[in-house]
């Protein structure tokens, strides 16, 4: 895939990790000015309609990025063909998806972190683990931007 126009990062509850990755890609798409659709969903629905977790948005309000806006949501299967790009922040998240049948899916980890799980923070209790997950997930993303995105999409 040369240039991307849509992205879905996929965690299970999608009030962790996946809102950040949301909130990161975003954010490159806008500082490089691309149109490009950017969301995030849980292979879950146990949190549908909350917003992401405080951690979560606490370090990213701490590197610019307001995700306080965001409210969790279950994947679909129309997802798999809405987006062009369906990425896992772990393998159990990955092999839910492909038990749903989606075929254009990997994981975040491929993209600079050696195939690692992004690990899940819910349970940590101080920002410290939030941190490290931050800056692992926009370390992926920014590879990703930099492997399909190298020109203005237009
Ligand atoms: P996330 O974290 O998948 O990064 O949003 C979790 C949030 C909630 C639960 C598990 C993981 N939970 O079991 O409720």
């Amino acid at each position: 895939m040369k240039n991307f126009k849509s992205i879905l990062f996929v965690c299970l509850g999608n009030i962790c990790r996946s809102p950040l990755a949301e909130g990161i890609a975003k954010k490159i798409a806008n500082d490089k000015g691309l149109e490009i659709t950017v969301d995030s969903a849980g292979t879950s629905g146990y949190h549908s309609g909350e917003a992401p977790c405080t951690n979560s948005q606490v370090i990213a309000k701490q590197y610019g990025i307001d995700i306080s806006k965001q409210r969790s949501r279950e994947v679909d299967i129309s997802d798999f063909h809405a987006f062009d790009m369906i990425i896992a922040l772990d393998n159990s998240n990955l092999k839910d998806l492909e038990m749903l049948g989606c075929q254009n899916c990997t994981k975040l980890g491929n993209f600079g972190a050696n195939g690692k799980d992004v690990p899940d923070p819910y349970y940590y209790d101080g920002l410290e683990g939030f941190e490290k997950v931050f800056k692992m997930i926009e370390n992926c993303v920014e590879n990703i931007f930099d492997r399909y995105q190298s020109a203005k999409n237009i």
